[in-house]
């Protein structure tokens, strides 16, 4: 094995020490960066060479909701890195019984050299890494998911060799992936189409949030009803679960109000015949997606899962690096 990484010869954007709580909060060109140096890292690892800057660094990782991928791509990625990952579950640590996050903050800044945390509010994060003298990563909360929608970005560029000219069609809830694509497609200059149900639309802050940064990327986002009209011309078709975590009790309700928002074979006929259908994972075959369209040739789902891997990783050398 080469041990050895070689020059990164792109341009270098100075992250370190940020928090990634939103995709808001970085520039078009940080967003670039981050998906060159995650192509360069997967690059890497494919031909076996070692890169492994965060030698020594150890990152908390707090979960207060069940996780497959994020779980495993910090633990993973932190180790491949050079560094040490430790999981803390809510149901464990303090926080769990109370302690504040504020003193949590306070404790695990003279601890670690970064923290990854899932958690329901976006203002629990934004807490925290304000209490924190370390970078603090949001991995999912109620109303974003921006380490998935960095790996999504990765993923479109990786197989339509851009972002910009290219049209997303997201259908179903205006949840936190919604949330984070709407603000994800507006920095980078995608064309961003929504369609959902009366009722489940994305929230008003994030719509206009959205709008406003659109406005400025030469980006578009818009809110359809029907979904066979929003996904004409479309190179990419998203979707995710109807119930999120925490919203098990409305599954029932979920089901009936969003038939008709399923993505079946009929659905992605009206799209471009190249385009590609993404999910963030887990998915439930049968309601949001049909087993034909998530299991056919046009859906990229474990490539988008394992980009979490190489999004993530790079997102942590230019943070705690
Ligand atoms: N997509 C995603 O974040 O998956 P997990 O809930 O398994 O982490
Ligand atoms: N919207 C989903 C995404 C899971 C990765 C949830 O919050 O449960």
């Amino acid at each position: 094995m080469i041990t050895e990484a070689k020059e990164i010869n792109f341009h270098k954007q100075e992250l370190k020490g940020r928090s990634f709580l939103t995709l808001a909060d970085y520039s078009q060109n940080e967003i670039n960066y981050l998906i060159d140096l995650a192509d360069y890292i997967k690059k890497q690892k494919r031909e076996g060479i070692a890169f492994e800057p965060l030698k020594g660094k150890t990152l908390g990782m707090i979960f207060e909701k069940s996780s497959t991928r994020t779980r495993v791509s910090f633990e993973a990625g932190i180790y491949q890195l050079g560094g040490l990952g430790i999981f803390l579950s809510s149901k464990d640590i303090q926080i769990g019984r109370g302690e504040t996050i504020a003193d949590t903050a306070q404790v695990l800044s003279g601890y670690l050299d970064g923290i990854m945390i899932r958690t329901f509010s976006q203002e629990t994060v934004e807490e925290l890494a304000a209490k924190s003298s370390i970078p603090v990563i949001n991995g999912l909360t109620d109303l974003y998911h921006p380490c998935q929608v960095l790996a999504d970005l990765q993923t479109i560029k990786e197989i339509k060799g851009k972002l910009q000219d290219i049209k997303v069609v997201y259908i179903g809830d205006g949840n936190n992936m919604a949330h984070s694509l709407m603000i994800g497609a507006a920095k980078m200059g995608i064309e961003l189409v929504i369609a959902a149900p009366e009722g489940y639309h994305p929230d008003t802050s994030v719509t206009d949030k959205a709008k406003a940064i659109a406005s400025e990327h030469h980006a578009k986002v818009s809110i359809e009803a029907n979904p066979f009209e929003a996904v004409k011309h479309a190179d990419v078709i998203y979707t995710d679960v109807w119930a999120s975590m925490g919203q098990e009790a409305e599954q029932l309700k979920r089901e009936k109000d969003f038939a008709g928002y399923q993505v079946n074979a009929a659905l992605i006929e009206n799209a471009k015949e190249e385009a590609i259908f993404m999910h963030c994972l887990p998915a439930h075959r049968g309601e949001e997606v049909t087993a034909e369209v998530i299991d056919g040739k046009q859906s990229v789902v474990f490539q988008q899962a394992e980009n979490r891997l190489h999004a993530q990783k790079a997102l942590m050398t230019a943070l705690m690096g």
